[in-house]
C-alpha cells in the first residue's frame, strides 16, 4: 500500500489538538492510516541565532503511527510567507475581504521562497509511490515546485478555505500564477458546490480551460480533476471525547451553574470571518426585542486568540470587547450578565460538555469553508433533547446541514428572530431536526472526506505531459 505523505503549514501532534479545523481534522483521519506529516514546526528563529530566510533544519518526531517532521521559519520568511502572503492577502480574499487585503509587493517574493523551501526539504524523503497530499492556502504553489524537483508521484491539494467568485480572486496580483500552481496538482478538492464552481468558472474564463467530463479538465497542457470533498469530523472520536471526564465534569459544572437558565454557545478563532460582532449585534437586538430573554439567556462566546501579529486581527478584537461591554453593561443585572466573553482557548477535551449543556448552537461566520464547529456542535447534543443549531448559509457547512436555522449573519434582525426561534423551539421539532443533521455528520465524516478524496486522486492518472 502506499504511503500517505501529508504536508500542510500547520502541524499538530495527532494526540494534542485543539478546537476545530484543519489540524484537528488531519490529526483524526492520519491517527488511523498513518504516515508522515510535514509543515512547519510552529516556531520562529531569528537571524541572530541562525534563522536565515529561505533555509531550515528539519526536526522529525514520531507520534504513534505518524512521523511528524517539521522545519522552523526564519523571522523574515514568516512574515513574508505566513503573516504577509498567506493571511494579510490569501485569507482576506478567499474570504471575500478585499478591503482587508495587503498586496504589499514583497510579500509574495517571501511566499514562493518558503513554497521552494518546502519542496527542497520534502523532496528527498518522498518514496516512489508515494501519495501526496498538500493543504490548504499556505501551499498553493508547492505542487508546482515539486514537480520541477522531478517529483513524478500523484500529488492532490485540499483548499479548506472558500474560493472566491473568478473576479474576486483576479484581484490578486499574480492571480494566473496561483491558478498554474494550482492546476499543477492531480486533484483539486474544495470544500463546497459554491466554491467548485468558482474554481470551474476561473479556469474557464481565464485559462480557456477544456471540460473533459466525470470531473475531469484539460488546462495549462495537462489533466487534473476537481471535485468538492466537504470535511467532516471523526464521530466516534468526538462521541469517546464527550464520555471523556474533562466533557462530563464540565456539563455538570455548566449544568448547576445554569439550571435556571438557557445557554448559548460560541466558540471560534477570533478571526473577522467568523462574524462574531454581527453575532453580538444580533444578540442585543433579541435583548431589546424579547424581554422575556433577560435573565433567562446567557450567551457564552469563546474567542481563541489567533493571528495577533495581522492589524486586522487585533481590530476585531477591540470591536468585540467593546461590544460585550456595552451589552453587559446596558442589559446586566446584579444576578446576571448576559454575554460570557472569553479570549481563551478552551481545551478541545472540555468542549464537547459545554455544547452538550448549551440550549442554542451559534455559527454565524461571514464566510467559512466548511466549519466543523458545527458538526460538532450537532453530534455533542443529547439526542432525546438536543439544541438546536444557527448556522451561517456562508458557511460550507450549511450545504450539509440544511435542517439547522438557516442564517444571513448581515442581517442582524434576522438572525435574532432565528435565535428566538431555537429558544423557543419544541421538543419534537428540536428531535427531528437533530436527527436529520446527526445523519450528515455521520454520511460526511473526516473517514468519508479522506476516502473519497483520496479514492479520486488514486483515479487520476498522473500526468505526464510537462508542468505548468
Ligand atoms: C483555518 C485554516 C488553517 C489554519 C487554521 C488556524 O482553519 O484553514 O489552515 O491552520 O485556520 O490558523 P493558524 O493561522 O493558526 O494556522
Amino acid at each position: 500500500m502506499s504511503r500517505l505523505v501529508v504536508v500542510s503549514n500547520r502541524v499538530a501532534d495527532p494526540r494534542k489538538t485543539a478546537a476545530g479545523g484543519l489540524a484537528v481534522a488531519l490529526a483524526e483521519f492520519l491517527n488511523n492510516t498513518g504516515g508522515l506529516w510535514f509543515g512547519w514546526s510552529g516556531k520562529v528563529v531569528e537571524s541572530a541565532h541562525g534563522g536565515r530566510a529561505g533555509e531550515a533544519e528539519l526536526h522529525t518526531h514520531q507520534a504513534g503511527p505518524v512521523k511528524l517532521v517539521t522545519l522552523d521559519l526564519s523571522r523574515e520568511d514568516h512574515d513574508a510567507y505566513y503573516l504577509g502572503y498567506s493571511n494579510g492577502v490569501l485569507w482576506p480574499v478567499c474570504h471575500y475581504r478585499l478591503d482587508l487585503a495587503d498586496f504589499e509587493s514583497s510579500y509574495i517574493a517571501g511566499y514562493r521562497r518558503v513554497n521552494q523551501m518546502f519542496a527542497r526539504k520534502l523532496a528527498p524523503l518522498l518514496k516512489p509511490d508515494d501519495v501526496i497530499w498538500v493543504h490548504d492556502y499556505h501551499l498553493i504553489p508547492l505542487g508546482s515546485e515539486l514537480r520541477a524537483l522531478g517529483c513524478r508521484q500523484r500529488i492532490g491539494f485540499f483548499l479548506h478555505v472558500p474560493l472566491p467568485p473568478p473576479l474576486m480572486f483576479a484581484a490578486i496580483p499574480g492571480h494566473d500564477w496561483l491558478m498554474r500552481g494550482l492546476c499543477s496538482y492531480d486533484l483539486v478538492g474544495l470544500q463546497s458546490e459554491a466554491d467548485h464552481e468558482h474554481f470551474c468558472r476561473y479556469i474557464q474564463r481565464e485559462a480557456h480551460a477544456q471540460d473533459l467530463g466525470d470531473g475531469q479538465w484539460r488546462v495549462f497542457n495537462r489533466t487534473l480533476r476537481a471535485g468538492a470533498f466537504p470535511i467532516g469530523i471523526d464521530v466516534e472520536e468526538f462521541n469517546a471525547l464527550a464520555e471523556g471526564a474533562e466533557a462530563r465534569e464540565l456539563y455538570q459544572r455548566m449544568k448547576r451553574e445554569y439550571s435556571r437558565r438557557k445557554l448559548l454557545v460560541g466558540v471560534d478563532r477570533l478571526d473577522y470571518s467568523k462574524g462574531l460582532p454581527h453575532r453580538l449585534r444580533a444578540f442585543r437586538e433579541l435583548l431589546q426585542k424579547y424581554p422575556d430573554t433577560h435573565r433567562s439567556a446567557t450567551l457564552i462566546q469563546i474567542a481563541s486568540p489567533s493571528r495577533e501579529d495581522v492589524t486586522a486581527y487585533t481590530d476585531i478584537l477591540h470591536q468585540l470587547e467593546s461590544l460585550c461591554g456595552s451589552i453587559n453593561g446596558n442589559f446586566g443585572e446584579l444576578d446576571w450578565m448576559p454575554v460570557r466573553y472569553m479570549h481563551r482557548t478552551v481545551a478541545r477535551a472540555r468542549l464537547p460538555g459545554l455544547y452538550r449543556a448549551s440550549q442554542v448552537g451559534l455559527v454565524t461566520p461571514l464566510r467559512d469553508g466548511m466549519n466543523l464547529v458545527a458538526k460538532e456542535f450537532v453530534v455533542a447534543q443529547d439526542p432525546a433533547d438536543p439544541g438546536v443549531l444557527v448556522l451561517s448559509r456562508f458557511a460550507g457547512a450549511a450545504e450539509q446541514l440544511g435542517e439547522a436555522l438557516l442564517v444571513n449573519p448581515y442581517d442582524s434582525e434576522g438572525t435574532a428572530e432565528a435565535i428566538h426561534l431555537a429558544l423557543q423551539m419544541p421538543l419534537e421539532e428540536r428531535i427531528t431536526r437533530h436527527q436529520a443533521l446527526l445523519a450528515s455528520c455521520k454520511r460526511w465524516d473526516v473517514h468519508w472526506w479522506c476516502d473519497s478524496f483520496l479514492d479520486t486522486l488514486n483515479k487520476s492518472q498522473a500526468e505526464e505531459s510537462g508542468t505548468p
